[in-house]
């Protein structure tokens, strides 16, 4: 039974890097030249994915992790288990492991339970670290600070 559920678990690992990297070939970072693309599984089973979209003034530059998520909650989902993320310079293999900035973390800690949502970053289906938003955003400011 135990081993069954790593097995659906690990399927769905690679499912949402596969996604991750499709969407990073939309990726449109021509003046970093590194390439993001996102994949966030939402608690209906869904996949919403996302790539790193620059600007020419710089700063309204949105990553590949927000933009999945706000694709998402734009379209009324707000549960999220996990989500995959694999980023590199254009047209090269990935080599090192892309991790959400910390305005990325921020934006998770508004939706997801850190203890709970887990960030996958990969350099391929087969290469990947998975950690708990919590490990990425300790002591993290949400929603749950602004309640009484
Ligand atoms: N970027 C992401 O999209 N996600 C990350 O996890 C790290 C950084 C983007 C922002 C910018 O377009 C480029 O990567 C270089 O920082």
């Amino acid at each position: 039974m135990l081993a069954n559920e790593m097995t659906e678990k690990e399927r769905m690992i690679r499912r949402l890097i596969k996604e991750a990297l499709h969407a990073r070939e939309f990726s449109y970072a021509p003046y970093s030249g590194y390439c993001v693309g996102a994949a966030l599984l939402t608690q209906e089973g869904e996949i919403y994915t996302g790539c790193n979209i620059e600007n020419a003034a710089y700063s309204p530059t949105n990553c590949a992790e927000r933009t999945a998520f706000f694709k998402a909650v734009s379209e009324g989902r707000k549960h999220f288990i996990a989500i995959a993320v694999a980023g590199g310079p254009n047209g090269k293999t990935i080599t090192q492991y892309a991790y959400p900035c910390g305005v990325c973390r921020q934006v998770m800690m508004e939706f997801c339970d850190p203890k709970e949502f887990e960030v996958i970053s990969a350099k391929s289906e087969n290469e990947y670290e998975i950690r708990p938003l919590e490990a990425y955003l300790p002591y993290g400011f949400g929603p749950a600070n602004i309640a009484d």
